[in-house]
């Protein structure tokens, strides 16, 4: 992990938060190459999710709603976290997951009280060996408020899912979209939430993004659809480049569920620090609409196409996807060292899809006619891929840093390319040199990134 964080600071990919100002903890800025990751990694799941199915529509939700929202949804009343501070210290911690590291009990689903009766029990006290207090609720919720000081001034919520903008406009896509049910609702965006621990690098963050879809159905239908899902979800992870060893499925006891959930599987990722969840799969019933329907007194109910007298709320498949996850999965499943003579070579292996860049054009010298001929080859690619020009350095350290920024193919334009109009292909993985015209170069580009 210390590899991959100090890579990822040295190369462009991930910086601290407001490092100048000594940071922020557990925030996380995207450099140049993360930020282009995040881009690739979300519009192939957009294309894949929204642009190739015909059951399918997008949405973009504010990110601030209406405060009635949450109330419905339960986040107001459950999206809380059993907190512990260390009396001495002030440091807080999640109760739950302390009992677990230490006694290796699980404990979810336990009250206050109970928690608490074992935190005595077991004499548990904090990492530096002080009294806890009691546990206590703690909202995940970051709260602001909107409006001048004084009157009219409103408590809200950042939002800590992007789902319940689709449940709010369920009605209004149907309306305008003509799909009918199954039919699904998809959007990206950022999630807020008031972590205790965070850590372990963008693995939890209090800032994040989602990729949520929200799946509308017929509740005779939700085994078929859960199913699928989760095929799907397998599939795009191996179309990304995270590694299918390092995957596993793990599914929600039922004193685990959260409160809208009557089946949640998630699928787990083996990181440097530990199995953990990835993404998430769950059926979430007819509970959000219901909810909903309840709370802001509307009229959310389907109306079978079929059969006109037949009305229901539809019920709820919802993959979720966490962006920063998903990356730190590829940076995990992409990282490699290997012996080249007697030289460590660090290489992200990325699939070209995923790739900051897929093409570095690299004139072998600063000489005019050479950068001249080599702006001409990236001027003649950089519409159809991703490619960076890099002229500066000894060539060995500019191949270093294009390994270590996973770009799948190198182009050197050296001084005979000028006179025979070829230039060299360096694969990444393979390392194989191929001398290729350079008006062959696109077809020949094409065919490997396909
Ligand atoms: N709408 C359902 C929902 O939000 P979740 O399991 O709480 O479900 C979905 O979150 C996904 O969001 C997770 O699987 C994970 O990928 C990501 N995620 C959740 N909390 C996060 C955090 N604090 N930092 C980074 N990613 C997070």
């Amino acid at each position: 992990m210390e590899k991959l964080v100090s890579l990822c600071k040295r190369r462009g990919f991930i910086f601290p938060g407001s490092e100048i100002y000594g940071g922020l903890a557990n925030s996380w800025d995207y450099g140049p190459l993360g930020v282009q990751m995040k881009i690739n990694i979300k519009n192939d799941w957009w294309k894949k999710v929204v642009e190739e199915r015909d059951d399918m529509v997008g949405l973009d939700g504010a990110i601030l709603m209406n405060p009635k929202v949450w109330e419905a949804s339960g986040h107001v009343e459950t999206f809380n976290d059993p907190l512990v501070e260390d009396k001495k210290t002030h440091k807080r911690y999640r109760a739950d997951h302390l009992i677990q590291d230490i006694t290796g009990m699980d404990v979810d689903g336990k009250s206050l009280d109970e928690l608490a009766a074992i935190i005595k029990e077991k004499d548990i006290k904090s990492p530096d060996g002080n009294e806890l207090t009691s546990p206590r609720q703690f909202s995940g919720m970051f709260e602001t408020t909107a409006g001048a000081a004084g009157e009219g001034k409103q408590v809200i919520y950042l939002r800590p899912e992007t789902a319940q903008a689709m449940f709010v406009n369920f009605k209004n896509v149907l309306d305008t979209s003509r799909k009918r049910i199954p039919f699904g609702i998809a959007q990206i965006g950022k999630a807020f939430r008031n972590e205790i621990t965070p850590g372990n690098f963008i693995f939890r963050t209090l800032e994040f993004e989602q990729m949520e879809i929200e799946f509308f159905i017929e509740e005779s239908d939700w085994e078929k659809q859960f199913e699928l899902w989760n095929k799907w979800r397998l599939n795009w992870a191996k179309s990304i480049g995270i590694n299918e060893k390092l995957l596993s499925f793990e599914e929600h006891a039922p004193e685990k569920l959260s409160h809208y959930s009557k089946k949640t599987t998630d699928v787990m990722f083996k990181f440097p620090f530990g199995v953990q969840e990835l993404w998430g799969l769950a059926y979430r019933t007819d509970y959000d609409l219901s909810q909903h329907e309840k709370f802001s007194g509307q009229n959310l109910t389907y109306t079978d196409p079929n059969d006109n007298s037949r009305k229901f709320i539809p019920h709820v498949i919802e993959p979720t996807f966490g962006v920063d996850r998903t990356l730190l999965a590829i940076l995990v499943s992409a990282y490699d060292e290997e012996e080249v003579n007697g030289e460590t070579r660090v290489v992200m292996r990325f699939k070209n899809n995923i790739a900051p860049y897929q093409i570095a054009i690299l004139p072998l010298s600063k000489k005019e006619q050479l950068s001249t001929l080599g702006k001409e080859v990236f001027n003649n690619l950089n519409k159809d891929y991703r490619c960076e020009y890099d002229e500066t350095q000894s060539i060995g350290k500019r191949y270093r840093r294009q390994d270590e920024i996973g770009t799948p193919f190198c182009i050197t334009v050296d001084f005979e390319s000028l006179e025979d109009g070829m230039v060299t292909v360096r694969d990444r993985d393979s390392m194989e040199q191929t001398r290729i015209a350079i008006d062959k170069l696109n077809s020949f580009i094409q065919d490997k990134i396909q």
